[in-house]
C-alpha cells in the first residue's frame, strides 16, 4: 500500500456519480436561494478538485459540449481510466490534469465559473486545504459557485474512533489497502460482538452501513492519515477567509422551510434564533448531520424581488424516470420520511408528465395559484428524491457523446443512466 500525502493511492475509487455537483443543478439551487449565478449552458468552465476516475466530469461535459471542464487529481490511475471514458465517448472538452493540490494552485493560470470538490476536504492535510482555497480563491471568477462535501458534527463525531482504528491497522499491516479495509472492519466487527457497543446504537448504525460498502470504497474513506469532521460555522469561516460566502446547501432538502426539513419539536427554537451561524449549527445538530454539501460563491449578487420572481418564472422543469405518476409520495429524508400529500403532487407530475414546464407554467397551476413558496418547496423535494430535475432552456447542440458514454458506462459496468435534457444523470436501480 502506498500514501501520497497521507491519503492512499494504491487503488482506485469507485466510480460515484452525485447529481449535486452539476453545473446546472448548482445555478438551480444558487437562483432558488435567490442570487445570481453564471449560466449553466454555453461556454461556462467547471474544474473538479480530486474527480477520481472523473464520472461526474464526464456527465457533466457530455451534457455541455459548448463548455470547458478541467479535472485535477494526483493518482494517476484515476486519470487513466477518466482520460479512456473521454477518449471513447468522443468527449474532446475536458482535460485532466495530473497534479496534487498544491501543485495546481502553483501553476494553473485558467479561471472558472464553477470549483467542485467532492470526497476530498475532510480527507487530506491541513497544506493541500489551503492549497484548495489558494486555488479557488485565484481562479474562481467574479460570481462564480463552489462546491465543497465535507464530513461534519455531529452525526461523523462518533465516527472519529472507527477510523482512527482503521487507520492504525492500516500502518501496521503488510498488504494492498482493500485488504487492509477489510482486516480493520473484521476487528471492529469482532469488537461489536463482544458487546461493548451495546449502549451505543449510533455506532451500532455506521457500522452495518459500512459492513454494506466495497473495500475500495471503505479504504478510501477510512485509512486515510487526516480524517476529520468539521463544525459547519469553522469551515465557513475557513472559506469566508479565501472571499467566498456561504449561499445555501447543494442538497437541496436543507434549505427548505424548518416545518419540513427539522424535526417538530426543535423548529420554533430554531426560528427564533436570529444568529444565522447558531441556526445552522442548531439545523445540524437537529438532523444529527454527518456531511455537508455546501455552495459558497465569491462576490454574490443577491436577486432583487422581481428579478428573483422573473428568475423562477423562466426556469424550466422536467420529470426523471423514477417520478411516479400520482401522489401522495412518501420522500424519504434525513429527518424520516415525509409524506407530500396527494393534493399538491398529483396535479404536479400530471403536468410534468406532459413535457417540460416553466415556473410561470407550473405557478399558474390552480394547486399553486401563484404561491411561489409551495411550489418552490414541492419542487425541491421532487428533486431531492431524483423524480424532477431543472431542464437545460437552450437547445444542446446535439452529438453523439452522451451516447457513447452511456455505453461506456454499460460497457463497465457502471450503474448510471444519462438525462441529457436535464444535463445530469440518474443512478440506476440495481
Ligand atoms: C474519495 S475520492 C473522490 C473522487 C470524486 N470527487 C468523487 O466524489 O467521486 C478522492 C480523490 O481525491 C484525490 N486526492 C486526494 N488528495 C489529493 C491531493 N492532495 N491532490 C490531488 N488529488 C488528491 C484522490 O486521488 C481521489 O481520487
Amino acid at each position: 500500500m502506498s500514501w501520497t500525502g497521507g491519503y492512499i493511492s494504491d487503488v482506485r475509487y469507485p466510480a460515484f456519480f452525485y447529481k449535486e455537483m452539476q453545473p446546472l443543478w448548482l445555478s438551480t439551487v444558487a437562483g432558488l436561494s435567490g442570487f445570481t449565478a453564471p449560466r449553466a449552458n454555453a461556454d461556462f468552465t467547471l474544474c473538479e478538485l480530486g474527480c477520481g476516475v472523473g464520472i461526474n466530469l464526464l456527465v457533466a461535459a457530455a451534457c455541455h459540449p459548448g463548455a470547458h471542464f478541467v479535472g485535477v487529481d494526483f493518482n494517476a490511475d484515476h486519470l487513466t481510466m477518466a482520460r479512456d471514458a473521454a477518449r471513447s465517448s468522443g468527449i474532446s472538452n475536458v482535460e485532466f490534469i495530473h497534479a496534487d493540490f498544491a501543485g495546481f494552485a502553483r501553476d494553473n493560470r485558467q479561471n472558472f465559473d464553477y470549483i467542485t470538490c467532492h470526497g476530498v476536504w475532510s480527507w487530506i492535510a491541513a497544506e493541500q486545504q489551503a492549497a484548495v482555497l489558494d486555488m479557488v480563491s485565484a481562479g474562481l471568477n467574479q460570481n462564480g459557485l463552489f462546491y465543497l462535501h465535507y464530513m461534519c458534527h455531529p452525526g461523523s463525531t462518533d465516527l472519529m474512533s472507527f477510523q482512527h482504528l482503521l487507520n492504525l491497522c492500516a500502518h501496521h499491516m503488510p498488504g494492498p489497502s482493500p485488504r487492509k479495509a477489510q482486516v480493520g472492519m473484521k476487528l471492529l466487527q469482532q469488537m461489536a460482538g463482544s458487546g461493548i457497543f451495546a449502549d451505543r446504537p449510533d455506532l451500532m448504525r455506521h457500522l452495518a452501513n459500512m459492513a454494506k460498502r466495497q473495500p475500495e470504497d471503505i479504504a478510501h474513506e477510512f485509512l486515510t492519515d487526516h480524517w476529520r469532521p468539521q463544525h459547519c460555522v469553522d469551515l465557513h469561516q475557513q472559506v469566508a477567509q479565501a472571499g467566498l460566502r456561504y449561499l445555501a446547501s447543494a442538497d437541496v432538502f436543507n434549505n427548505l422551510d424548518p416545518s419540513l426539513s427539522i424535526p417538530g419539536r426543535m423548529q420554533g427554537l430554531i426560528r427564533q434564533t436570529q444568529i444565522p451561524a447558531l441556526a445552522e449549527t442548531m439545523k445540524d445538530m437537529a438532523r444529527n448531520a454527518h456531511q455537508r454539501m455546501d455552495l459558497f460563491q465569491k462576490e454574490p449578487t443577491p436577486l432583487n424581488r422581481d428579478h428573483f420572481a422573473a428568475h423562477i418564472a423562466r426556469m424550466q422543469f422536467r420529470l426523471l424516470p423514477n417520478a411516479p405518476s400520482h401522489g401522495p409520495i412518501q420522500f424519504d429524508t434525513p429527518i424520516g420520511p415525509i409524506t407530500g400529500p396527494e393534493a399538491i403532487f398529483t396535479p404536479l407530475l400530471q403536468r410534468l408528465a406532459q413535457g417540460p414546464a416553466s415556473g410561470a407554467e407550473l405557478l399558474a397551476l390552480p394547486v399553486f395559484a401563484g404561491d411561489v413558496v409551495a411550489l418552490l418547496q414541492s419542487l425541491q423535494l421532487l428533486m431531492m428524491q431524483a423524480m424532477a430535475h431543472p431542464a437545460t432552456a437552450d437547445a444542446v447542440m446535439k452529438g453523439d457523446q452522451v451516447e457513447r458514454l452511456a455505453q461506456w458506462f454499460r460497457q463497465n459496468a457502471i450503474q448510471i443512466d444519462m438525462i441529457e435534457n436535464c444535463g445530469t444523470a440518474v443512478v440506476a436501480r440495481p
